[in-house]
């Protein structure tokens, strides 16, 4: 069976320092060139008529890097939302952050927020960018909703646990792609990554340019997916 086109892809985005490194620069500049890929890969999944596209750009353990990066990543997460968030919903696209967003300074929580409401309505790309997200957090954080909700509920079941995960409103995990070259999953979308198809390529992210996604996505139509199925059950109809 052939796939179509991926509704969601999520991109694990590694690779910044080590290609900062490998020219003899520091890994800040990495991480603003990443910022460029980040963009391409928005205007490839708009021209592939993707559904979702969901960018790791700052983990829970993150904060654990020298003061310096995680101060840099910060400034420069404002200055990418403030410079790009016209152009995103000039192309109808919707922009929402995954994460405990409560954590980052105030600016960058006016930033996100103001690009949010702004974009609110829009319908061509869900882009969702994962900032101060953990796997184990989303979890946690949706049986934490489930137990609030408690007088309603007396038997959890998957349907109502995806119900209140940060994707509850997005369609299911198809493609999952790290760059770098590690091949780890890293408490990354764990729960909706269950049946999605993972990439792995060695390819450093600021490296990962729309040539790079275009052949990520045809390995993925070109990939059977069983869902628990035979190869026989899942053949087309001939
Ligand atoms: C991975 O490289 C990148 C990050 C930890 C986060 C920063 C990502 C960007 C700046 C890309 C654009 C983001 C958006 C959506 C604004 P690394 O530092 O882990 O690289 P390494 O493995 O070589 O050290």
């Amino acid at each position: 069976m052939i796939n179509n086109i991926p509704k969601h892809i999520a991109i694990i985005m590694d690779g910044n320092g080590r290609w900062a490194q490998a020219k003899g620069k520091k890994r800040t500049s990495g991480h603003k060139v990443g910022v460029e890929r980040a963009r391409e890969a928005v205007e490839t999944a708009v021209e592939l008529g993707v559904e979702s596209l969901t960018l790791f750009a700052f983990s829970s353990e993150n904060w654990n890097r020298p003061k310096e990066e995680v101060s840099y990543l910060m400034e420069l997460f404002i200055i990418a939302l403030n410079r790009e968030v016209k152009t995103l919903n000039k192309h109808n696209v919707k922009l929402k952050f995954l994460g405990d967003t409560f954590a980052f300074n105030q600016k960058l929580q006016d930033s996100i927020k103001k690009a949010e409401s702004l974009t609110a309505e829009n319908s061509q790309l869900r882009l969702n960018i994962a900032a101060n997200y953990g796997g184990r957090w989303d979890i946690v954080n949706a049986v934490n909703g489930l137990l609030a909700d408690s007088n309603h509920v007396d038997k959890i079941n998957e349907d109502l646990l995806a119900s209140k995960l940060s994707t509850a409103d997005l369609p299911d995990l198809d493609l999952l792609i790290r760059t770098g070259g590690e091949t780890r999953i890293s408490n990354f979308l764990i729960w909706q990554a269950a049946y999605a198809e993972l990439y792995f390529c060695d390819t450093l992210w600021p490296d990962f340019d729309s040539k790079e996604l275009q052949k990520a996505v045809d390995e993925f139509t070109r990939r059977q997916r069983r869902f628990g199925l035979t190869g026989e059950q899942v053949k087309e109809p001939s």
